[in-house]
Order: structure tokens, then C-alpha cells, then sequence
């Protein structure tokens, strides 16, 4: 995005370097608006509040839904779907869902967020009080501007609550299993996103912890800070496509769990009440219609059991297709968007042992440039074609339940305080197995030198371990071998992208004829001198007016 005051020096410096380039959005914030705040037809005789309390039938007779909008539901607590709402009404209606069904429903706080909010969730499950049942986690809202992923999981909300003892899968669902749902993991990023319409708010990603804002010698106001969430947690922290600078979309934060709202999840997930008892972690984002699993800080990396991971995540994938022939793409973030580490799905696999962890990334298309803005009419169906996606997850999960006894559970991990960063890694780390090879080999040599004409047996036993061991110990210097040569090719990358970055910011820097601030001129005016006496800011702010480059 280009701001108002750089379009036309943006479009000189391209046509001049004979860049070709293509006007993709017009105007960001128009778009936005067109979207996103434009007053439904009724709303201007038929109040929104009237039309909570109206029956649904008449209220989407009243909106002029088409069919597909069209949402009508037995859930006694009423709430607009296919609109876009507060995180205080969001949270009103699930509080309304527990006092309407108390048997199936309880609201819960995970924590709370840096601001203060109250992070919120709603356990769905017959009869409430069981905690000994499997459970599925479903999380929507970390990244604060995908709004249609936070509204999905409203919606599966919806259809369990409203489905239960009418729909025999979903009512076989709540009374063998347990589900926690956390629409909106990020309050804070989400309140903000909501509150004004200029791209830079809409489209905020992170938390808003850490923000810092200081006042440049022109006294503009410059504001860094927010940690995004799904790079903060203790999985491969700081690696790959994360930054640790903080004005960055993907800050990954100071150390992994610095965020509450991060540490909420992890403390719900290791709490007594769910810890060795999640079989699903589904955790919902916007947008690229993509079947997400781990792991993602690497490519071609996969969890021990993948392809029972594949085998039901296509049969999700396969469920979303037959619904409205919406395609999802299939496969690691690492093989088919791009690696990341510290995410939430590959600490859930890796550190919470959970078997079925899927990130999925919702309507619309990857090509789309504005998919952060779904239209209204988008919504219901988003829900739609998700639910019975995930379906395919909620059986092999019910199925599992049914057919084994729990798996043992490994000890609980207690953590309250954040974990530190952990090093890239640089020496190779040897796996016991290993230690105990380059430890033992000198001993057995020379019990197999003092046995030379002891026991012919006891010799080739030893002969055969010691092979063996030797073996081991070859695996374990290749294995240390192409880590090193990963390591060394890492680097060379980054050097590469260093250079790159370098070069790219010395031909900005020497070429840029255009005026970064659009103050220029009034600056110029009130003090003709100011060319000369600060050429150093000048030169980078107000290069064209001032005229050092023609
Ligand atoms: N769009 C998501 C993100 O950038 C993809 C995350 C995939 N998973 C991961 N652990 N990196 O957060
Ligand atoms: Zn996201």
C-alpha cells in the first residue's frame, strides 16, 4: 500500500526504473468502507436492535437476504449471523447460550489480555459437569483483522447449540465429547481493528502489547509495537519467517509466551482440566482457502503419524469442495505458503501432544488482494462449508474415543512464567542414544582385546554390538554433518538477503527523487533555509522540494 502522498513519486520511481506494475486496490480505505460499513436496506426504518429481537424468519425477510443468507435457527439465544459484531456482543451471546442452556453450556476465561480484556470461551458438552470425555480445541481471532475465521467460529458454535437432541451426529458429538471454542484469541488486535477505517487499523495482525510511540523532529507521531501471536509461541521460536523487529507484522515478541493472551492458550491446554485429553486443535484464520498441518518452520517436515493427519485433513478438504465447490489447498504452511515457526498448531503437536492439528485459512482465494474484507454475504456460507469440514475431524475424533482407551498420558507440564528465546541452532545436539555410542566405544574395544581367547561367543556378541554401535555413531556425524551444511546454507541465504536488502536500500536512498513527507512545501515556506541547515532529514523527507536530486 502507498499512502495519498507517495502515489504519484511511487509511480515516477517505477516508470523510471522500467518497472511495470499494476494498480491492484484503488483506494484501500474506500474499499473498506464499501465492504464492511455500508448500512444494510433496513437499517435505516428497522433498527439493528430490533432486528436482534425480531423472529429470524422475518428478520432476514426484513434484510433481504438471498437463500443462501438466509439463517434461521431453534438456538433460543439470538444472534445475527452473517453481520459483523463487538467482542462485548459476542461475549453477551455466549453468556445468553449458558443461562439458556445450562446443561450443555459454560462460559470460560482463559486469561486475560494486555489490555485488560477478558479472554473468553464456551464449553460445549453433555452433561457440562463431565471432564473426563476427549476434547477438541477450536480457536478463531488471533490475528486481529480475520474477521471471517472469528465469525466461523461463532458459527460452529451455533450449530452445536442449536443441534443438540435434533441432529443425531451432533448430539452424538456433545455427549461423547468435550469442545472448547475461543472465538477471538486476540480481543485487543480485534477491538482495534474494528475501530477506524484507515488500512493501517483495519488490517492490524498483532496483539497491542508494547507499543511505542515517539515523536520524530518534524513532531509526527511514529508508533511501533504488537507481538504477533502466532510467532510467540515455544516451537522453533524466532526462527524462520518471524522478526524480531518490533514494527514487523510478524514480531515474534521478546521470548516465546512473553504475550498473556499466547500463555492463555498454553495454560487452558496444560491446565488439569484438558491436559492429555485434547484430540483436536483446529485454529481458525483468514484467508487462502488452505487445509493447514504441521510442521510449518520447515519445509517437507512432518509429525510422526502424517498420514493419519492426511487422511482425515483431506477428508475435510474433500467435505468443504461437496459443499459449494470451494477448493482448499492441502498440505504443511511450510510446503504451501511459506515456513514460519513459533505458531500455535506445531507447539499444540510438539509440546501439548495433540493428535489432530490443523490450521485452516478460510475464504477467499489467495489471489484475492483484499481477502481481509469478506463481504457480509460471505459469512453464513464461510460457516457453512467450514462446519463440515471440521466435521470430518469431530468423527475420526469421536471414532478414536470410541474405539481405544485414552492414550497415557504424559506428565503435565507447570508453566507460569514465559519461556526464554531458545538459539538458533548451531552445534548439533545428540539424543542419548547417541551420547552413550561415543562414551562406550573405547570400552568394549578393550573388553574385546582382553576377551581374544576367552569365549568365541561372548566375542561376536560384542563384535556385533560394537558394529552396531559404530553404525550409530557414523548416523549420528552424517546426521551432524548435513545439519551443519543446512546451517552453512542458511546462512549464505541470509547473507544473500542482507546484500539485497542492502542494495536495494542504497538505490532508494541515491535514485529516490520524491518527497517522503507531504509537509515538504510548508516547511520550505516558513523557513527558506531549512534545505541547507538539515540536509541530512531533508535529503531522506523532502528530497523533490528540495531539489537535491534534479
Ligand atoms: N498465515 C499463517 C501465519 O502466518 C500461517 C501459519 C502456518 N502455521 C505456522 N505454524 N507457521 O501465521
Ligand atoms: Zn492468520
Amino acid at each position: 500500500m502507498v499512502g495519498p502522498e507517495l502515489t504519484e513519486a511511487t509511480e515516477k520511481l517505477l516508470s523510471d526504473k522500467g518497472i511495470q506494475f499494476k494498480v491492484t486496490v484503488d483506494d484501500v480505505q474506500k474499499k473498506i468502507i464499501e465492504k464492511e460499513k455500508a448500512p444494510t436496506a433496513t437499517t435505516s426504518f428497522l433498527s439493528k436492535q430490533n432486528l436482534t429481537n425480531l423472529d429470524p424468519l422475518l428478520a432476514s425477510f426484513f434484510s433481504k437476504r438471498s437463500k443462501d443468507e438466509i439463517y434461521t435457527s431453534r438456538n433460543r439465544a439470538k444472534y445475527r449471523f452473517g453481520e459483523y459484531h463487538s467482542y462485548e456482543e459476542m461475549i453477551t451471546w455466549m453468556e445468553e447460550i449458558q443461562r439458556q442452556y445450562p446443561k450443555i453450556a459454560k462460559v470460560f476465561t482463559l486469561g486475560s489480555s494486555v489490555e485488560g480484556r477478558a479472554i473468553k470461551g464456551i464449553k460445549l458438552g453433555s452433561p457440562i459437569e463431565s471432564s473426563t470425555k476427549r476434547a477438541v480445541w477450536i480457536d478463531g481471532g488471533i490475528h486481529a483483522r480475520e474477521w471471517a475465521a472469528i465469525h466461523t467460529a461463532l458459527y460452529f458454535i451455533e450449530q452445536l447449540v442449536a443441534n443438540y437432541q435434533v441432529d443425531p451426529q451432533i448430539t452424538a458429538y456433545l455427549d461423547n465429547l468435550n469442545f472448547y471454542i475461543t472465538p477471538v484469541a486476540n480481543p485487543d488486535g480485534f477491538e482495534y481493528s474494528r475501530s477506524d477505517v484507515t488500512p493501517q487499523t483495519r488490517f492490524w495482525r498483532k496483539n497491542r502489547g508494547g507499543i511505542t510511540c515517539t515523536k520524530d523532529r518534524w513532531h509526527r507521531e511514529r508508533c511501533c509495537g504488537g507481538i504477533d501471536l502466532n510467532r510467540n509461541f515455544d516451537f522453533h521460536f524466532g526462527e524462520t519467517g518471524s522478526s524480531n523487529d518490533v514494527c514487523s507484522d510478524i514480531y515474534q515478541g521478546a521470548s516465546a509466551f512473553s504475550e498473556p493472551e499466547s500463555r492463555a492458550i498454553r495454560d487452558k491446554l496444560f491446565s488439569a482440566e484438558l491436559w492429555g485429553k485434547v484430540d483436536a486443535f483446529i485454529t481458525l484464520h483468514t484467508y487462502s482457502q488452505m487445509w493447514i498441518h504441521p510442521y510449518n518452520h520447515e519445509r517437507r517436515s512432518f509429525p510422526a503419524d502424517i498420514d493419519d493427519l492426511q487422511e482425515v485433513g483431506r477428508r475435510g478438504v474433500d467435505a468443504i469442495e461437496a459443499m459449494y465447490g470451494t477448493k482448499f489447498r492441502f498440505g504443511t504452511g511450510a510446503d504451501i505458503l511459506y515456513p514460519s515457526s513459533g505458531g500455535s498448531d506445531d507447539w499444540a503437536k510438539a509440546k501439548a501432544n495433540i493428535k489432530y492439528v490443523y490450521l485452516l485459512e478460510l475464504r477467499p482465494g489467495e489471489e484475492q488482494w483484499d481477502g481481509f474484507l469478506l463481504d457480509r454475504k460471505q459469512l453464513i456460507p464461510t460457516g457453512r462449508e467450514t462446519w463440515e469440514g471440521v466435521k470430518a475431524v469431530f468423527d475420526a475424533v469421536l471414532k478414536k474415543a470410541r474405539l481405544s482407551a485414552p492414550p497415557p498420558t504424559t506428565p503435565r507440564p507447570t508453566t507460569s512464567r514465559p519461556t526464554t528465546t531458545t538459539p538458533k541452532l548451531t552445534t548439533p545436539r545428540f539424543t542419548t542414544a547417541q551420547v552413550v555410542t561415543l562414551v562406550t566405544r573405547p570400552a568394549i574395544r578393550s573388553r574385546i582385546q582382553n576377551n581374544n581367547n576367552g569365549n568365541s561367543n561372548l566375542r561376536s556378541t560384542l563384535h556385533e554390538r560394537f558394529n552396531r554401535l559404530r553404525q550409530q555413531q557414523l548416523k549420528a556425524r552424517r546426521e551432524y554433518e548435513t545439519r551443519m551444511a543446512q546451517q552453512r546454507e542458511y546462512e549464505r541465504q541470509q547473507k544473500i538477503q542482507q546484500q539485497i536488502q542492502q542494495q536495494s536500500q542504497f538505490v532508494s536512498m541515491s535514485n529516490a527523487c520524491f518527497d517522503r513527507s507531504r509537509w515538504c512545501e510548508a516547511w520550505i515556506q516558513s523557513s527558506p533555509g531549512i534545505c541547507i541547515s538539515s540536509t541530512i532529514y531533508m535529503q531522506k523527507d523532502c528530497a523533490r522540494s528540495c531539489r537535491f536530486c534534479v
